[in-house]
């Protein structure tokens, strides 16, 4: 038993899709989230500068006496890992747990996968690479696709709102003919408008969602090594690196629970 809280962080909303799914499977966990709403989006920039973001709310999360980190964010997953690694504390992040269950599901179909990323994580090619790893005869289709996340970060997250299926639409649209039978939701905004991705790239395309992916191994590890929370009271805070407002109104609609996020300065850590 380790009654200590997990702690979670993404550069926004997009981690709350892994903070959906701990709380479903471990509802006795304390948990800590913090999105760093004021630098978002990290998919747009270098390895060096998402690497010292990751530092700073791996800094910030241990300093809150958590017991296990995930980043919970695809971006961070692919350039950003020794922020995590370098903690001295368990560190999970979403590339093998969604590859994983990639490769599973696409095993007894065509073997044609695609990728669907923030810029910053196809330009390191992590989810092809572990891919093929795993299965050199699977073809990989890695596509960026820039107007995700601004999208979901803006509140257009509504399947039925006509700007998220255009945005969807034309970023999906060079993926459209691969004839994939599974694709990587390989940023963690993305199953925020599942809805709309599903529709676009045709309903019998397997969605890997990698942040609830992450939270199922996450959850795994804990139970194997004895260090799940009791059934005491437990708490879940959120923290956030700018106006919190939006934050809250997004992740309390998202989550079906009232979420009060707390600014911090995330340069002091
Ligand atoms: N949700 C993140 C990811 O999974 C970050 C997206 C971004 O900030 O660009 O990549």
């Amino acid at each position: 038993m380790d009654n200590r809280p997990i702690g979670v962080f993404d550069s926004g909303l997009g981690g709350l899709t892994a903070e959906r799914e701990l709380e479903r499977l471990l509802p006795n966990e304390s948990i800590i989230y913090f999105g760093d709403t004021g630098r978002v989006p990290y998919g747009t920039k270098s390895p060096q500068t998402v690497t010292a973001y990751a530092r700073q709310a791996v800094a910030f999360l241990k300093s809150k006496g958590v017991k296990a980190i995930l980043a919970a964010c695809g971006t961070v997953s692919s350039v950003g890992n020794s922020a995590g690694e370098n903690s001295g504390l368990p560190y999970f992040n979403v590339l093998s747990p969604t590859v994983r269950a990639a490769a599973e599901s696409t095993r007894s179909k065509t073997k044609r996968v695609g990728v669907i990323a923030t810029p910053a994580t196809i330009r390191s090619e992590a989810y092809g690479k572990l891919l093929m790893e795993l299965d050199a005869t699977i073809d990989v289709f890695e596509l960026a696709t820039p107007l995700l996340v601004p999208t979901v970060e803006a509140g257009f997250t509504s399947y039925d709102d006509e700007l998220v299926s255009v945005v969807v639409r034309r970023s999906l649209e060079p993926l459209l003919d691969k004839e994939i039978d599974t694709l990587i939701l390989g940023c963690t905004h993305y199953p925020i408008i599942s809805e709309a991705i599903g529709k676009a790239i045709g309903r019998d395309v397997r969605l890997i969602n990698s942040g609830k992916e992450a939270a199922a191994a996450l959850s795994k590890h804990l139970d194997a090594a004895d260090m799940l929370h009791d059934e005491g009271p437990h708490e879940r805070l959120f923290y956030v690196s700018d106006v919190p407002q939006n934050f809250s109104d997004a992740a309390e609609i998202f989550l079906g629970h009232s979420v009060e996020g707390q600014k911090i300065n995330i340069e002091e850590y």
